[in-house]
Formats: structure tokens, sequence, C-alpha cells
């Protein structure tokens, strides 16, 4: 098993962007000295608690301080982009990257960015976000095309839009010395998303949401691969989770709770998974009678972040693999550390150095 980092990131409001790109190029310098293999930054344009609107920026950033990190926007939000414009400035980001970027789409979680982007709601972003990913699979393929759908129009010029001069065409598609990889988000228990990642024969990746979800993400994905003609094959499965590793357990749990990671459940995240009833799978996985109102830092900590010494966090991830089956990447979610940076960073190292050669030797790949 491998690990990354999803840096949304769950800043605290009253961060400046200088302040949040400043930090977020030096944890990926930390990820990357510590061994982590992937770098995954979230794009959100009206969210003051996940504030970065273009991640491009500090994925070309910290891509020229790093060596061996490789980079996703996760995700660029489909339906909020022209995919032809989108389609050609990931090209030539592949292009400079050289093998150290790959592709996360995502329709959109949030309605407050929707309605920046004049959108009512977000069950009209879904489709916005196939037919976007249609034309960027064609501008990819720099041949001449011409193409009108239900949301965009988008073509590619050749030589029949030349009459009496001759325009060089820039070579701004896809990195080609490797295979380029695009991963499609998802979260719902019965996620369309997953259905459409294997359709096409794009990877998952997920929010982690209990034992049943995250085995309901690997039978849609992979039933829609094998329906068309794909092989599925679990190191390509990405789940994200919360983690905090330290000496001890207490000590862990000292350090989660009065860190970034309880200041993001206690004042964002927790009234989000309440909201829309994502705590139900990790509730019923606990074995604790308990409401999703009455779920509180204690229980996070115990039941729903992966929080203690490495010994421990090793045991959670191990008995979490024997219900779902094994997958490729563990992706540990970033939040605000910019105060006191020494005991995230700590934890980081610690996962990367001591938990994920453990879990890799005992899990099957
Ligand atoms: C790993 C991951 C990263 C995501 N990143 C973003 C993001 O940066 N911006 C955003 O608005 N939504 C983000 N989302 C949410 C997606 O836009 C979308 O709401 C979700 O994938 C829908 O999944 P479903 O079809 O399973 O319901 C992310 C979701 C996941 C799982």
């Amino acid at each position: 098993m491998k690990c990354g980092l999803f840096h949304t990131p769950y800043n605290q409001p009253q961060r400046t962007p200088k302040q949040i790109f400043d930090w977020s190029i030096e944890l990926a310098q930390i990820c990357d000295k510590a061994g982590f293999s992937d770098f995954l930054v979230g794009e959100h344009y009206t969210l003051a608690l996940e504030n970065i609107p273009m991640p491009e920026a500090i994925i070309a950033s910290a891509a020229m301080v790093t060596e061996k990190l490789r980079f996703a926007p996760m995700a660029h939000l489909l339906p909020y982009h022209d995919p032809a414009t989108l389609a050609i400035r990931i090209g030539w980001l592949s292009q400079v990257l050289e093998g150290r970027y790959y592709l996360g789409v995502g329709p959109g979680g949030h309605h407050t960015d929707a309605i920046l982007h004049g959108f009512e709601n977000l069950s009209q972003l879904p489709a916005r976000q196939i037919e976007a990913l249609t034309i960027m699979e064609k501008v990819w393929q720099e041949e001449p095309f011409r193409f009108a759908g239900d949301f965009y129009r988008a073509g590619f010029p050749g030589p029949d839009d030349m009459p009496g001069y001759d325009v060089t065409i820039a070579k701004n598609g896809l990195w080609k010395e490797s295979p380029f990889e695009i991963a499609v988000t998802a979260l719902s228990a019965n996620s369309n998303s997953m259905k459409f990642a294997g359709e096409r024969n794009y990877s998952p990746i997920s929010f982690f949401g209990g034992v049943d979800q995250m085995i309901s993400h690997w039978e849609t994905w992979s039933t829609a691969m094998r329906e068309a003609g794909f092989t599925p094959e679990r190191e390509r499965l990405r789940v994200c989770r919360e983690v905090f590793v330290a000496d001890n357990d207490a000590e862990a749990k000292r350090r989660a709770i009065s860190g970034g990671l309880g200041y993001s459940w206690e004042h964002y995240l927790l009234p989000i998974y309440k909201k829309f009833k994502l705590l139900d799978g990790i509730i019923k996985d606990s074995g604790v009678d308990i409401s999703a109102d009455e779920v509180d830092m204690d229980f996070l900590a115990e039941h729903v972040w992966l929080c203690g010494s490495s010994e421990t966090v090793t045991q959670k991830i191990e008995a979490l693999v024997d219900k779902v089956g094994p997958w490729g990447m563990l992706c540990i979610n970033s939040h605000d550390n910019i105060d006191d940076m020494a005991p995230a960073n700590e934890s980081l190292q610690r996962f990367a150095q001591e938990v994920m050669p453990k879990v890799g030797a005992s899990v099957p790949a």
C-alpha cells in the first residue's frame, strides 16, 4: 500500500491565500522527503475553510522543489471550466511535470461554488462532467474535430482550417512517455461516479464512509470495469482518511484533538457529516449505540480517525483490510497546522516510515 496526502486543504478561515500557498509548498516538501507517493490538491472557490481555487498553481510550484512526489488536482471540477481550455492546460502541465502529474476529476461538491458559476443545484453538474471529459479526451488526440454537445462546443484545428497560410499547432497533448492516469472522486454509498469511472477505465478515489461504502465502491467500480472489458485492479483504489500517529495512543489522541484535525472536525466537518448523514456507516461499524448528534471528538478519535501509536494505526488498517479487501493508496486528509507544524509533520513522517512499510508487508497487493 502506498501513501498520499489529500490537501483539500482544511485550513482555518482567517488564513490568507499567501499563508495557505506557503504552507502547501512546505507540506509537499515534507511529504516528498518522508516518502509519500502522491500529493493531491483540492479545488474550491467559495469555501473559507478549503481555500485553494487554483490547484495547478500549487502543483507547479511544489513540483519544482520536490523530487519524487506525483501531483494531481483532486479534483478539477469540470463543470466550472471550459473543457478545451482545461484540456490544453492539463496537457501542457503534464509535459512540464514529465510523468509526475495525473488528473483527478469531480463534478463539484458544494452548492456555494455551484451558485458562483451560475448553477442552482448540484444535480446539474454530473452530466456536464461527462460531456466535458468526452471533449477533453478528443482534444488530447490532437486530431481535427468539431463538437457541439448539450453543454459545450469545442474543436481541434487541422490543415483544412488553414487555407492559404500555415499555423504550426502546439503539441500540448498529454505527456506520452508513461500512461496517463485519470481518477474520479466518489462519495455516495451508491455512487454513480464509481460506475462512470469503471465504464471508462478511470481510477477510483473515495472519501471513507465505513465498511459497507468501501465495499460498495469497489463492487460498483470493478463490475463496471469488467462489463466494459477492462481488468479492475485493487492497487488502483485510493481512499482518503484522517490519520494521526504519535509515540503512544494517548498522546496521538491529545495531539489530534488539540491540533488542526480537531479544529476542522469541531468547526467544519462534524456539522457537514451530520447534515449529509455521512456518519451513519461509521457509527454502524463502531458497534457503539450512539446517534450522529452524540458524536464527539472522543468518538471520532477512537472510531473515525486512524489515531494512535504506529502499531495501533497499523492494526486499525489491517483490521479494515480484513473486512473490505486490500486497496492501493491511503491518502491522509491534511488539516491546518500552520501555527505549530511539528506534531502533524512528525505524524506524517511516522505514517510513511513506520506504518506503511508494515501494512505493505502484511497486505497482499
Ligand atoms: C477524494 C475526493 C476529492 C474531492 N475533491 C473535491 C474538490 O476539490 N472540490 C469539490 O467541490 N468537490 C470535491 N469532491 C466531491 C466531488 O466533487 C463530488 O461531490 C463527489 O465525488 C460525488 O461523488 P458521488 O457521485 O459518489 O456522490 C471530492 C471528493 C472526493 C472523494
